[in-house]
């Protein structure tokens, strides 16, 4: 069962062949992430054009790696939501008429469940590569955490699970590229807040914690405000002086210091949660997946003081794939779910879990 996955949801072009769910056999990324830095985050039309660009050669180059032909594959799975519109589309369209032109079955798939699949890959002959021993162990418990989205879900099994919360507002990954921007960091926010973070200390800054109705839902938009009241205040200006001037006026020792404490913050809230969700469901395996899953800080926490196995996918499958989009469509297939109508599938940019 080899299965080609296609992901063009946000700013990368990904294509890559995924065997029984478990083996990677190509995995090709091209991304537009140095055409938005300057901008300090994504321009969805830029990220469309270079999907437009990229998507031919994106999957040519994955099937020369993989040295197979179309008619070795038995599905090609894509991204049809949450995303970019115009980011969407162009993955889909190009599924679509493969799917059509080479008579293979289409499997529409949900980017954040993607992510989540990125931990069933256990094999690859592809270098540099660290992949898990075993595939997680249900019943789960998955914390999704990137740019678009914080969410935590507990599977029973493949295909049965229940969203147990979510961001109210913005996603943690928002969180930490604003938050960068902020500091005069450069795009994406996660890994140089990690880097400033270093020379910086934890407690220097108490930052607030949301507290919400919902026991496992997420609020980052009071952390991210309180972040920026608070270089106003270090630099001795009031709540109207403009974002974008304050990096000239914060010494290196402050940014480091802001970042630190905010990197503590963001984090443990997502650990709390998820320990508070370990109590209460006993999983066998708890996973975490997206973006911000490549966090050092995020491993080392949830390391401390979870009692259930962690895993976590390799950092170049935490950010947006198409490892993982095909992983899922080979269990979509093997499980025998529903294919999609080639000639009708839409793309759903507000998809939900
Ligand atoms: O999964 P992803 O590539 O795209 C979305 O689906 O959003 O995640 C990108 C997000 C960005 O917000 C980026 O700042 C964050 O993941 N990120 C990190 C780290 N590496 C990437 N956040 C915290 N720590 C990191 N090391
Ligand atoms: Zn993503």
């Amino acid at each position: 069962m080899k299965i080609l996955g296609i992901e063009t949801s946000c700013d990368e072009t990904a294509a890559a062949i995924v065997e029984d769910g478990y083996k990677l056999i190509s995995n090709v990324v091209a991304t537009s992430m140095l055409e938005h830095a300057k901008y300090g985050g994504i321009v969805p039309e830029i990220a469309a054009r270079s999907h437009i660009e990229s998507i031919i050669p994106v999957i040519d180059d994955c099937m020369k790696q993989a040295g197979l032909d179309f008619k070795n594959l038995d599905g090609i799975a894509v991204t049809y939501g949450a995303g970019l519109g115009g980011s969407l589309l162009v993955g889909v369209e190009t599924a679509k008429t493969l799917a059509i032109s080479k008579n293979l079955p289409l499997y529409a798939i949900n980017h954040v469940e993607g992510h989540v699949y990125a931990n069933f890959l256990t094999d690859t002959d592809i270098d540099n590569l660290v992949m898990a021993k075993q595939q997680p162990e249900f019943p789960m418990l998955a914390l999704i955490v990137s740019g678009g989205h914080s969410q935590i879900a507990y599977f029973r099994d493949h295909f049965d699970y229940t969203l147990l919360g979510q961001t109210s507002d913005d996603a943690v990954g928002e969180a930490f590229d604003k938050v960068a921007k902020l500091l005069g960091l450069p795009y994406p926010g996660g890994p140089n807040i990690e880097i400033a973070a270093k020379d910086g200390d934890p407690n220097k800054y108490i930052l607030p914690k949301a507290r919400l109705s919902g026991k496992y839902d997420f609020s980052f938009s009071g952390l991210k405000t309180a972040v920026l009241r608070l270089a106003q205040a270090e630099v001795g200006k009031s709540y109207d002086f403009p974002s974008f001037e304050l990096s000239g006026l914060l010494s290196e020792r402050q940014k480091a210091d802001i970042s630190a404490s905010f990197l503590k913050t963001s984090i443990e809230t997502l650990v709390d949660k998820v320990v508070m969700a370990e109590s209460e469901f006993s999983p066998k395996t708890v996973v975490i997946a997206g973006g911000v899953a490549a966090n050092s800080e995020l491993r080392k926490q949830l390391s401390a003081r979870l009692h259930t196995k962690l895993q976590y996918p390799d950092f170049k499958l935490c950010t947006d794939n198409g490892a993982m989009i095909a992983a899922l469509g080979c269990f979509k297939a093997i499980h025998k779910q529903e294919t999609s109508d080639p000639y009708n599938l839409q793309i759903n940019p507000n998809l939900s879990m």
